[in-house]
This record gives C-alpha cells, structure tokens and sequence, in this order.
C-alpha cells in the first residue's frame, strides 16, 4: 500500500524576496506611498522581550478582569443565542448595545438615541471611516500637536494633510487655532476637520480646561469646520473629575468616537461613532462596503457584560491601578530624571510626555535605551511635520509599579550616557528620518 494519502504539504515559505516586492510596487495606488511600516517595528521585537521595559506600548492592563465569569457568559452566548451570536448583524450594529453605549455616554453629559449610533470595529476603523468620507487628497486635517499615532496613520493614508495645532497645560490653544485656521484658509487650501482628543491625551498626558472646550466648539462652528473628538479615556480620570464631552455642549458640528477598549478589553474590538443623522447614514453605507457588519458574537459579550457585570465598578478598578501606576511613574522620574528634563502630570489615561534636555535625539537615542533594556516612542512619530526629537512618549499602563520605577531608573541612565556622549564628542549618533508611521499595536 503507498503512502500517498498520509503525506503532509510541505508549508510554503513567505515571499520576502525584493524580486517578489518589486513587482506588486508597480501597481500600487498612489495613496499607499505614504503607508510606511514604523522604523522602530523591528526595535520594538527586541523590546518585547521580557528583560526589557517596555514603557513604550499603550496596552491596557486588563489582568483584573473577571475572566470566569466572562468565559460563563460567552459560553452561554453560544449555547443559548448561537443562532444570532454567529450570524451576520445589522451594519449599525445590534440595538441593545447602541442602547447601551447611550447609557456610558450619560456618564459625560451626553444625551443620544441610539439610531445615532454605530458600532465600529474600535475606534480606530471609526477614524479610518469618517477620514474617508470627509477627506479628499490635500484637504486639511487639523491636530493637536503631538498627536495619536493610529489618526495620523489613518489621515494619511487619506492623503489629507495634517496641520498642527500647539498645546499647553490646559490643551489645545484657541489662539494657536484661530492662527492655524487663518494661515490654511490663505493658502487656499480647504479646512475639514479638528481632530482633537480632549481627556487624558495620547500622547500628551494633558485634558483640554473645561473653559476651552466651549470657545473651540465656537471657533469651529465659525469656520464651519467639523470636530471629531476622540474619546478612548474618558472615563479613566484619578481624580473624579468628570469633563463634559464636546458632543455634550455641540450635538450638531461633534463626530463622537469611543471605545470599550481602555474600559473592558481592546482583544473584542468594540468602539463606536455617535454622528449627526447625515452623517451616520454615510458612515453605515462606508462600513458596509469594508466589513458588511461588526461582530456580532463580540458585540453581544459587551452587551451582556455591560448587563450582568459591574462595570462601572472595573472602570473603578482600572482607574485606581492606573493611578498607582502614574504614581510610580511621577515619583521615579522626579528621583532620577537628569536637569533639563520635563514632562506632564496626566490626570488620567495612560500617558506621560517628557521632555529631554538639549542635544539629544529621542529617535537616534532609542536603539541606545532599548541596548539598556528600556523602551519608549520617540516623540517623532507623534507629528506629521518633523518636529517631536526633544520628546517622547511613556506609558505607564501594563508595567507594574516595580517595572515602571526600574525602567524610568534604565531610562535616566541611558540619557545621562548620551549626554557625556555629546558633551565629549559634540553629538551622540545619527538620527534617523521622522514622520509620521503606520499604526500598529506596539505603538497606539
Ligand atoms: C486616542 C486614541 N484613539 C483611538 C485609539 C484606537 O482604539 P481602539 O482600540 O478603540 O481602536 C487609541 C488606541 O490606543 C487611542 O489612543
């Protein structure tokens, strides 16, 4: 008898070959010219190991998640709700949950019907969706200076061109705005959206002061530029105070986005828009052309999670690790941080922006700090113009307190060396092109 029937294929190898890449680039769109891979994604597989501290990634830390029962509730999903839990879904996403999603956005003064609704697969395909119905190549996107790396990905790869708005203590500035909006329209180039992330910034650790938040809505309306206000930590505040959402104070000119994935868990890809009626309609038509309809089994465990579980109460949970967790940040970078250093004290969210003293190059210095076992985003990726080398990014979300406190001690370290480096040698190495770079997990 031959063996014939119990032969296994042999599995191909991947195509890395530049011969194999050449021949696709010809056929490119012309949009994907700006989709770059990141240049620290190959520096970030060394920075995954586990000997290194990664303050770099924006994981959330979602140990404390009540995983038994959770696995309870899914497993009685299948056995009783299979039938709709596996099936295709309405391309809005199932009422329960847009119901429900109006309940969360009660909690910063947000009053929604449901119809007004989406559900997303995260709220990054919501960036991706409301880019590709407002922007056509050359139209202006204005940011915050810096700015969420995932936005400025999707923005670009619209073609749109983003223009920096400055921030200071209390976020993004009126008068920065007003000089923005003025300095684009004489260009002659069209204004289409402030993409703005009011509460606990990423990555600027920094919420816009409840007095701007009206005079921003105003400067818009007068411009007639639409606000997208990105909304992911909202609810991830340490000192109980609760913000108004933009939407709140301008139910007709604010594209809300949120999110379960800082709240519950990023792994369900679960977010939503909440739109003005003429938009939502176009946001539906763009979703079912990429995805027919979110999923529905893991939209149906956030809606029995939000029923049978106390979320609010993990919210409460999260917040006080995440506190914990700022704390040892604050306290480390107080003790061990070399002159000329700065850097925010986030009310919230997950994220400190610091400040480097002169001469040296956040990007040309990471190999150096990832060579010491610690990881941070240089500050580059964080704007579209260049600018960011005197900056970076530190998360304090997923490491323990333990880890946070010796990676900011591995950090201080590698600055002090670069510093001796170019006081002796007038320069510390080469730095690297900056940009904008493609979003990915390692670095949202
Ligand atoms: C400001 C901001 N917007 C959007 C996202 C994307 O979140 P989601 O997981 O909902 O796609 C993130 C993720 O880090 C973020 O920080």
């Amino acid at each position: 008898m031959s063996d014939h029937g119990s032969k296994q294929p042999t599995p191909a190898e991947p195509q890395t070959e530049a011969r194999n890449l050449d021949s696709y680039r010809a056929h490119y769109a012309q949009r994907t010219a700006g989709m770059t891979a990141s240049e620290i994604r190959a520096l970030f597989s060394v920075a995954s190991r586990p000997e290194v501290v990664s303050l770099a990634g924006g994981m959330p830390n979602i140990a404390a998640l009540p995983l038994e029962s959770l696995a309870a509730e899914v497993s009685r999903l299948i056995t009783v709700d299979g039938q709709t839990a596996l099936q295709y879904g309405s391309a809005q996403g199932i009422p329960e949950l847009r119901e429900q999603i109006c309940e969360v956005m009660a909690l910063e003064g947000i009053s929604a019907h449901p119809d007004d609704v989406m559900v997303t697969s995260g709220s990054q395909m919501a960036l991706d969706m409301v880019t590709r119905i407002f922007c056509d190549p050359g139209d202006v996107i204005l940011a915050e200076g810096p700015s969420y790396v995932g936005a400025l990905g999707s923005f670009n790869a619209y073609q749109a061109e983003v223009v920096h708005v400055p921030m200071d203590e209390e976020g993004l500035q009126p008068q920065a705005l007003r000089e923005a909006i003025a300095a684009v329209t004489a260009q002659g180039k069209r204004i289409k959206l402030l993409y703005t992330i009011p509460n606990f910034h990423n990555p600027g650790g920094i919420t816009l002061a409840i007095p701007r938040r009206s005079e921003i809505l105003e400067i818009c309306r007068e411009h007639g530029i639409l606000v997208v206000e990105d909304n992911p930590y909202g609810l991830l505040g340490f000192d109980g105070t609760q913000y108004p959402a933009l939407r709140s104070l301008d139910a007709d000119n604010v594209v809300y986005l949120g999110s379960f994935s800082k709240t519950f868990a990023p792994g369900l890809r679960v977010g939503w828009v909440l739109a003005p009626h003429a938009v939502r309609e176009k946001l539906v038509l763009t979703a079912e052309s990429a995805t027919l309809c979110p999923p529905t089994l893991n939209q149906m465990v956030v809606s029995r999670y939000l029923s049978t579980h106390d979320w609010r109460g993990q919210i409460k949970i999260y917040r006080e690790q995440y506190r914990e967790r700022r704390d040892a940040m604050l306290s480390s970078l107080e003790q061990h941080m070399p002159e000329g250093c700065s850097w925010t004290r986030p009310d919230g969210g997950f994220f400190v922006w610091l400040t480097v003293p002169e001469g040296i190059d956040t990007k040309a210095m990471l190999p150096r700090a990832v060579t010491r076992r610690v990881a941070y985003v240089s500050g580059t990726g964080f704007y579209t113009n260049g600018h960011g080398s005197k900056q970076m990014r530190l998360s304090f979300c997923y490491p323990t307190p333990e880890r946070i406190r010796e990676g900011v001690r591995r950090l201080a370290n590698t600055m002090t060396e670069e510093m001796e480096l170019i006081k002796t040698f007038g320069t510390a190495g080469q730095r690297t092109t900056s940009g904008p770079q493609a979003p990915s997990p390692d670095t949202a």
